[in-house]
């Protein structure tokens, strides 16, 4: 009867009668079947509804200062999606009428654990961690847009019940090729508000290459004033000035989203050999690159000046990073002789660990003398990988063929590349990390990064319809449980969440293989 009123309500709009027949609308969705992204650990449904209007407050327990700035985040988004003010409570007993934020260091050994619970007359999100909180609010602003975007603004009710979670990987990444072509500050920031809907939690950034040098050294200001000032294309590049950068890392932060940055070596370094003629073997430096072949560029292995440079570069950049890893590369470094790489990467990890980093690097780094706590970054197929890759090293799955979001859906798709094959979203989604490479052990495993390589990308809807929707698979692979994953069950929630980028106005690609609703 109230469902029936309700729909009346919506196709005429006589509010005060449909109001005063009707306190308690219906959810949309019962808990358990909601259409949430990444899928839960556990989700148990009550037969309590929560009028969205019965919330007036937000309370925080335990609240440190990265909590309060989420706090104020979550009190604008409900002022947003529900225009109702949340006052803040951070005294009050009682948590009826209240969202309580609640971080209980007891409450599990999980640093992203959370219990997010809906009542009839309160919500509680507690975690261990304000980070735990965090993605927890994840989970209920999803709900509370996915409800609205089903059952209109009005007369909008939450189901009740009581979801607990946690992530089955540590490292959820996505990668961003800024240096094939470059992406202003207001993008990074669009694309990581995107990737935090889904509970990513790294966001590597790919800051030089053949094509484009994008963060500025103070120590070498040519890198940008020369390297930075061209793309894939001959456009306009640009770089990241070290303000600009700790912006982003800070805008990110509060997202609970690490940046990694990458300064590829000691191939991939054309824009580096354009800028500075004494980092050439030769003295002479290159012309700047706008094409993609890739492999033909190296920095010269014998020149001490190459190590000054590498110093300097990763000085700076590692005090304005404060995450855990700093990435030197080291792929398809065709003209590098073997022997030289191997001696060059040896000198180059150990200023990394000198400035207090944890090295990462593409796969290719195995043939180097690497620390054991170097993280493997594994993109391609290759014979060697899990013969000669260390036991004790850990392992990032990247491979080009399940995880790059350049690699086109199918033969029609616009954009993008197909070297490592088509890449449609059941493709991207359908897979297990710990099955993909053989004879990798499961410990070794940190995660998974999809990188979005930019060849043919050169504005934010291009990188939206990229990456969206394969990096929401690959966010819900990297947070559920295998076991709990199954295709038919993903693709009928993901259905649901074309609205979801749609009313951010963001480009997704529609891909027939999903109902879209
Ligand atoms: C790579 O795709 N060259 C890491």
């Amino acid at each position: 009867m109230c469902h029936f009123i309700k729909k009346i309500f919506f196709v005429t709009a006589f509010t005060l009668i449909a109001m005063s027949a009707c306190n308690t609308p219906e959810p949309v969705y019962v808990l358990d079947k909601a259409p949430l992204i990444p899928l839960p650990s556990s989700v148990v449904a009550s037969d309590e509804v929560m009028p969205l209007g019965a919330i007036g407050s937000i309370r925080t327990i335990g609240a440190d200062e990265r909590l309060n700035a989420i706090t104020q985040n979550f009190i604008n988004f409900w002022k947003k999606h529900t225009q109702q003010d949340l006052l803040d409570a951070v005294d009050a007993i009682d948590g009826d009428g209240a969202i309580t934020i609640e971080i209980d260091k007891s409450f599990s050994p999980e640093q992203e654990a959370y219990k997010l619970e809906i009542a009839s007359d309160k919500i509680t999100v507690k975690g261990k961690t304000t980070e735990g909180v965090f993605r927890g609010l994840k989970t209920l602003e999803q709900l509370v847009v996915l409800s609205k975007l089903r059952g209109g603004t009005l007369f909008l009710s939450l189901p009740g019940g009581e979801i607990t979670d946690q992530p089955t990987y540590g490292y959820r990444g996505a990668m961003l090729d800024v240096a094939r072509h470059f992406f202003s500050v207001a993008d990074v920031k669009r694309y990581i508000d995107l990737l935090s809907i889904y509970k990513i939690n790294f966001l590597h950034f790919h800051l030089s290459d053949d094509q484009g040098w994008r963060i500025e050294i103070k120590s070498w200001p040519q890198l940008t004033e020369i390297g930075g000032q061209t793309e894939v294309g001959g456009g306009e590049g640009g770089f990241y000035t070290q303000e600009d950068f700790k912006e982003i890392v800070k805008y990110a932060a509060d997202r609970f989203i690490t940046i990694v940055p990458e300064i590829d070596l000691p191939g991939h370094t054309n824009a580096a050999l354009a800028s500075y003629a004494e980092l050439n073997c030769n003295g002479k430096a290159t012309e700047l690159y706008t094409g993609i072949e890739v492999g033909f560029s190296t920095l010269c292995v014998d020149k001490e000046v190459t190590y000054t440079f590498v110093e300097d570069v990763i000085r700076e950049i590692s005090e304005i990073s404060p995450g855990p890893y700093f990435h030197i590369g080291g792929d398809e470094s065709h003209v590098t002789p073997e022997k030289d790489f191997n001696r060059f990467m040896s000198r180059t990890l150990a200023i990394v660990k000198k400035y207090n980093k944890t090295p990462m690097g593409w796969y290719e780094l195995i043939t180097a003398d690497i620390p054991e706590e170097t993280l493997l970054q594994y993109w391609a197929k290759t014979e060697d990988f899990s013969k000669v890759i260390p036991k004790k090293s850990k392992i990032l799955i990247s491979a080009a063929s399940y995880n790059y979001l350049d690699m086109k859906y199918d033969s029609l798709t616009p954009l993008g590349l197909s070297w490592a094959g088509y890449l449609p979203i059941k493709k991207a989604y359908d897979w297990d990390p710990l099955t993909l490479v053989p004879d990798l052990d499961s410990t070794q495993i940190i995660g998974l990064e999809a990188p979005l390589w930019t060849e043919t990308i050169e504005d934010f809807d291009d990188i939206a319809v990229m990456a969206f929707p394969r990096i929401i698979g690959h966010a819900e692979i990297g947070w559920t449980n295998a076991t709990l994953r199954k295709w038919e069950d993903y693709a009928h929630r993901l259905s649901f969440h074309g609205q979801l980028l749609e009313a951010l106005d963001v480009k997704y690609h529609p891909a027939t293989e999903i109902d879209w609703k």
